[in-house]
């Protein structure tokens, strides 16, 4: 994307990731078995929850500013990220219904 723009890629610390897994890190040092399988998935899905809205909006903003080859890798990148998350819910519908009993 950034050759389409002519720019240099720079990288950047990403704290709100950086707090993801330091959270993951406590969590999975207190709790393991079916606990620590099942917050691995709200891990994952809070993950995917926050690059959605990262792609969703720079996907946006690029097709908004012209920059249409980048607005469509974006987009493709949005859709991974999107996928990812509805198999997230899903794997966590899965685990819930052979791992939780109803009251
Ligand atoms: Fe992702």
């Amino acid at each position: 994307m950034f050759e389409h723009l002519g720019e240099p890629a720079e990288t950047r610390e990403e704290q709100v990731i950086d707090a993801l897994i330091d959270e993951h890190g406590q969590f999975a040092a207190e709790n393991d078995g079916e606990v620590l399988d099942r917050y691995n998935i709200v891990a994952g899905q809070k993950t995917e929850h926050y690059e959605t809205a990262a792609y969703g909006n720079v996907t946006s903003l690029a097709g908004k500013l012209g920059y249409d080859e980048a607005a469509d890798l974006l987009e493709e990148s949005l859709r991974e990220e999107e996928q990812a998350l509805d198999d997230l819910s899903e794997i966590g519908e899965t685990f819930d219904r052979e791992h939780v009993a109803s009251s």
